[in-house]
C-alpha cells in the first residue's frame, strides 16, 4: 500500500524533550492528504527508552490507510474519497465494496464482474448446515455467526494462504459473498424454517431478504423499496476507518492468522454494546421507555455519573457533530415506514422525540453528543420484521467488506509488522518466591 503522505518528505518535526535527563530526541510529523498530521514516534523506545501511553487509543494512529477518511468534527465521511451521501444516493452495496477493496469505482465491465464473482460464491458448503444445527434454537446469531465464519478456514483451506494474493482475494469474496447466507441461516435456525438458498438472479441486498423471509412454500417478492433501503444499510455500514472491531481484525491479522479467523474476531469485537451492538441496545432502550412521558427520567440516568445508563446510539469518538450516516438513516427510516404504511410509528415517534429532547440538553451539547448510524437503524430493522437480536449480524455483514479491505491493506503494507502494544507496569517488582508454609 502506498498514500500520498509516505511519497513526501516530511519538512515539519516535533522534539521532545525529557526534562528528567535533557535528552531530547525530534520526531518527524508525518502529513496525510487531509487531516491532522501524525507524530512518527517509530524511533522514541530506541532513542529515549520510553513507551508512549494512550489507552483507548484516543491520540495514537495505528497505521497508515487510504481507504476511508472521518472528519469528526465536521461530520464528514469519505472511502475512497467519495463522500457518503453520494455512495448512498447514486451507487449500490456491490459497487461501494468494489471501491473500498479497490480504491476506484469499477468500470461497467469490471462491475459486471465483480458482481459475477461475487453471486456465484454465496452457497455455503453443504456441510456447514450441520454445523448450525449443533447449537441451540435460542442462540445469539451473534454467537453462531463467530462460531460459523471462523469455522470458514476449516471448510475453505485452499484460500488461508495469506501469502498468496489470488487467495486472498478468493477469501475475501466467499466472506463477503456467503455472509449473508450465514446471517440468513442463523435466522432460520432460530425460527426452526428450513434454510434457504441463494438467488443469484437477484441482487445481493434482495437475495439477502429473500434468504431471510423466503419459504420452500411459496414464491416470496422482494419490495424493492425495503430492498433499497437495505442496499443502503449495508452501504452505511461498510467500512469506518480504525474502530474497534476494524482494529481488532488487523490486529489478529498482524500474527499471519487466517482471514476468517480474523473476521471471526471483529464479529466478536463489533458485538459489544458501545460498537455494533448498540443498534439492538436502542431498540431495548426505545421499548423500555415506552412513552414520551417517561424519556426525561431516562435523560436524567444518562447524566447521572452513578448509573450506568447511557442514551444508546448517542455519541462517538470521533464524530462530536452529527453522524452523517444518521442523518441518511433517518431519511430511510421514513421512506420505509411510509412504504410499509407504518408512517406514524409509535417507536419512531418516542426516538425523534428524544433525540430533540436530547439535542437542546446542555449534557449532550457540551460533550458535542449527537445521534450515531445505531440510533435510527433498529427501528428500521424492526419495520422490516427482523428481530431485535439480529440487528448486530446485519452491521457484520456489511462491516465484513471494510475488515476484508483493512486486513488486506494491513497484510500487502511493507510497514506491517505483528502487532504488539507496549505498557505501563504497575505491578510488584520482582520479589522471591515464599514456600507455602511461610506465608501469611
Ligand atoms: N449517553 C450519556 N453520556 C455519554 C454518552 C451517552 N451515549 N456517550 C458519551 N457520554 C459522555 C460520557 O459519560 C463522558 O462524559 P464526562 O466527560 O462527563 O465523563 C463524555 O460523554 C465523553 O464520553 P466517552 O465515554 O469518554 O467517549 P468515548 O469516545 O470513549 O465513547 C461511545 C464513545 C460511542 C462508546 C459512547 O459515546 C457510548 O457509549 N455511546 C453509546 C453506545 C453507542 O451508541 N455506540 C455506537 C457507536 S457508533 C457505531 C459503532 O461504532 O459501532
Amino acid at each position: 500500500m502506498t498514500t500520498k503522505a509516505e511519497t513526501k518528505t516530511p519538512r515539519e518535526t516535533v522534539t521532545l524533550i525529557d526534562n528528567s535527563n535533557g535528552r531530547t530526541l525530534e520526531l518527524p510529523l508525518l502529513p496525510g492528504t487531509v487531516g491532522p498530521k501524525v507524530m512518527d514516534i517509530r524511533p522514541l523506545y530506541n532513542d529515549l527508552g520510553i513507551f508512549t501511553y494512550d489507552p483507548g487509543y484516543t491520540s495514537t494512529g495505528s497505521c497508515k490507510s487510504a481507504i476511508t477518511y472521518i472528519d469528526g468534527d465536521n461530520g464528514i465521511l469519505l472511502h475512497r474519497g467519495y463522500p457518503i451521501e453520494e455512495l448512498a444516493e447514486h451507487s449500490d452495496f456491490l459497487e461501494v465494496a468494489y471501491l473500498i477493496l479497490k480504491g476506484e469505482l469499477p468500470t461497467a465491465v469490471q462491475k459486471t464482474k465483480f458482481v459475477g464473482d461475487i453471486t456465484r460464491h454465496s452457497m455455503l458448503n453443504e456441510q456447514i448446515n450441520f454445523f448450525f444445527r449443533g447449537f441451540r434454537r435460542d442462540a445469539h446469531p451473534m454467537a453462531v455467526m463467530c462460531g460459523v465464519v471462523g469455522a470458514m478456514a476449516a471448510f475453505y483451506h485452499d484460500s488461508t494462504n495469506i501469502h498468496d494474493p489470488h487467495q486472498r482475494m478468493i477469501a475475501g469474496y466467499r466472506l463477503i459473498a456467503k455472509m449473508p447466507t450465514v446471517v440468513s441461516w442463523a435466522y432460520k435456525y432460530s425460527l426452526g424454517q428450513p434454510f434457504m438458498y441463494p438467488r443469484n438472479a437477484l441482487s445481493y441486498s434482495e437475495n439477502f431478504l429473500h434468504l431471510m423471509f423466503a419459504t420452500p412454500c411459496e414464491e416470496y417478492k422482494v419490495n424493492p423499496v425495503l430492498a433499497r433501503a437495505m442496499d443502503r444499510i449495508l452501504i452505511l455500514h461498510a467500512d469506518h476507518e480504525q474502530n474497534a472491531s476494524t482494529s481488532t481484525v488487523r490486529l489478529a491479522g498482524s500474527s499471519g492468522a487466517n482471514p476468517f479467523a480474523c473476521i471471526s474476531a471483529g464479529i466478536a469485537s463489533l458485538w459489544g454494546p458501545a460498537h455494533g451492538g448498540a443498534n439492538e441496545a436502542v431498540l431495548q432502550m426505545l421499548t423500555e421507555i415506552g412513552t414520551k412521558a417517561r424519556i426525561p427520567e431516562y435523560i436524567g440516568r444518562a447524566k447521572d455519573k452513578n448509573d450506568p445508563f447511557r442514551l444508546m446510539g448517542f455519541g462517538h469518538r470521533v464524530y462530536k457533530h452529527y453522524d452523517p450516516r444518521a442523518k441518511i438513516m433517518q431519511r430511510t427510516c421514513h421512506e420505509v415506514l411510509d412504504e410499509l404504511g407504518m408512517k406514524d410509528d409509535p417507536l419512531l415517534d418516542l426516538a425523534l422525540e428524544l433525540e430533540h429532547i436530547a439535542l437542546n440538553d446542555d449534557y449532550f451539547i457540551e460533550r458535542k453528543l449527537f445521534p450515531n448510524v445505531d440510533f435510527y437503524s433498529g427501528i428500521i430493522f424492526q419495520a422490516m420484521g427482523i428481530p431485535t437480536q439480529m440487528f448486530t449480524s446485519l452491521f457484520a455483514l456489511a462491516r465484513t467488506v471494510g475488515w476484508i479491505a483493512q486486513w488486506h491493506e494491513m497484510l500487502t503494507d511493507p510497514d506491517q509488522k505483528i502487532g504488539r502494544p507496549r505498557q505501563l507496569y504497575v505491578g510488584e517488582p520482582m520479589r522471591h518466591y515464599v514456600p507455602l508454609d511461610r506465608r501469611g
